[in-house]
């Protein structure tokens, strides 16, 4: 096969360079550039990377334009009806679907893992005023997890690689848990060996999961299908931020700090928990959502319509319409449901008339991952501020396994972005008395 190749050519210095293209399976091929500079002594621009391909992966593909979303070439709406967030895990982790054995022995791993050390732990926490963000308590506790574990780092042995990850995908769910625990004066219980991995965690955050009930088979289907459908999106700016944090060679544990970090800001996972705010200003406000559309449309207005948007989906988000189904599923069978019930009609009615929208049309903007979850977690009686902390516990996966994949690259090399210096070309110092 003939190696694909462009041709730039310098006006300047009419110089021709050659690049190759490197070749995807689907979607966007990438010119690789790598010799761009050397060669022409010019960088690319791209802030916010709207062009940029940072590395090569195989883990999720997304077709913006279609509204695809594949988890190692699967597709997501197949994973939702078929599969369930422990399998997906050990997809995303290793590439493939496990046979019954491999998934029994990845449990029973993450089942090992699952304890925390609850003196430890409540020390931790103890700093922290209940009231205070429980991202920013997330965040202390992959700390110490980095400290615990500082002296056996060995990125580059496979064994501790994967040791790592699955010690985070089930230590992080014990410290989700746990921070609800505390937030809520109430003590922690240990992981239920006993149960698969989503009602072992609802078990240890909720005092009346029962996992022999109807609701609480309900709520751990919803809760089970939330974090596969938030998994993994490629390379978000958490996931980017763990792969840039990573390439350093610095712990999993504290790249993962810098990813809940990042995740936190509401432009990203912190958007689900705004959400719910914009929703139950609408509904308090007795005020119709088209002005809270035109709020959004006003360049003048800080206003956006949370939820809506994103910079890969130029149609809707297939997550959204899955999380959208399970919402009206769980609404109806819930006594909760009759106080939620007006943010999800106000939501509908903002899709409706954002989607008849020229702005919102002109722009390709739709209801995204953000959108519906909030009003599941809402219903499911978790404050506003768990619904982040439970975004960045599903996505825990997605960081550790890009982050595994990126050490095993054959094109890793530490992350150093260049820049456009537009700053001053030079002068000399002055001294204070000749400062005007
Ligand atoms: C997540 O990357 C991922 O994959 C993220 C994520 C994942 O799974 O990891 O999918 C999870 O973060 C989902 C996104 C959650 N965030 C929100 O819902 C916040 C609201 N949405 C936006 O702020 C925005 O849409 C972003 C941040 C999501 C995307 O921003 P972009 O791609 O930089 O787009 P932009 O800001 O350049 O907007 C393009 C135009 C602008 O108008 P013009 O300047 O062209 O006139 O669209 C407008 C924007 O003003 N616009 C909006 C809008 N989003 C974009 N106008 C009103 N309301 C909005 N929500």
């Amino acid at each position: 096969m003939t190696e694909k190749k462009v041709n730039l050519s310098d006006p300047q210095t009419n110089k021709e360079i050659e690049l190759p293209v490197m070749e995807s399976t689907i979607g966007a091929d990438a010119i690789d550039i790598r010799s761009l500079y050397q060669q022409s002594g010019h960088f690319i621009f791209d802030p916010g990377f709207v062009s940029t391909a940072s590395c090569e992966s195989k883990i999720t593909y997304i077709d913006g334009d279609a509204g695809l979303l594949n988890y190692r070439g699967y597709p997501i709406d197949q994973l939702a009806e078929k599969s369930n967030y422990p399998e997906v895990c050990y997809l995303l982790l290793y590439g493939d679907l496990p046979t019954t054995y491999r998934l029994e022995k990845f449990n029973a791993s993450l089942i090992e893992h699952a304890q925390l050390d609850g003196e430890k732990i409540t020390a931790l926490f103890s700093g922290f005023n209940k009231h205070w963000h429980p991202m920013a308590m997330l965040m202390a506790a992959l700390c110490q997890l980095a400290a615990m574990y500082h002296d056996e780092l060995a990125i580059h042995d496979a064994t501790y690689r994967k040791r790592a990850a699955h010690r985070l995908i089930a230590k992080v769910a014990t410290i989700v848990a746990y921070i609800f625990r505390y937030k809520q004066n109430k003590t922690f219980s240990n992981p239920n060996c006993d149960l698969a991995y989503t009602e072992r965690f609802l078990d240890m955050a909720m005092d009346d999961f029962d996992p022999a009930s109807p609701l609480s088979q309900k709520y751990a289907k919803a809760m089970d299908l939330i974090l596969l459908l938030h998994a993994d999106h490629e390379q978000n700016a958490s996931t980017s931020t763990v792969r840039l944090s990573g390439s350093t060679e610095t712990s999993p544990y504290a790249a993962l700090v810098a990813g809940v970090a990042s995740l936190w800001g509401s432009a990203h996972g912190g958007a689900n928990e705004a959400v719910i705010d914009m929703l139950e200003d609408i509904v308090a406000s007795g005020q119709p959502p088209q002005s809270y559309i035109d709020r959004a449309k006003d360049k003048n207005s800080h206003f956006r319509l949370m939820g809506f948007g994103h910079r890969i989906y130029k149609n809707y988000d297939p997550r959204a319409k899955i999380i959208c189904t399970i919402c009206h599923e769980l609404l109806s069978e819930l006594d909760s449901g009759n106080t939620n019930r007006p943010l999800l009609d106000t939501a509908k009615e903002l899709e409706s008339i954002a989607l008849k929208d020229d702005y919102f049309i002109s722009r390709k903007l739709y209801p995204n991952v953000d959108f519906y979850s909030g009003i599941i977690f809402n219903a499911m009686g978790l404050p506003r501020d768990m619904f982040t902390v439970i975004f960045a516990l599903a996505r825990t996966i997605g960081w550790i396994s890009h982050w595994d994949e990126m050490l095993c690259d054959k094109h890793y090399r530490i992350g150093r972005p260049r820049q456009l210096y537009t700053g001053h070309s030079g002068r000399d110092y002055i001294p204070i008395q000749e400062r005007e």
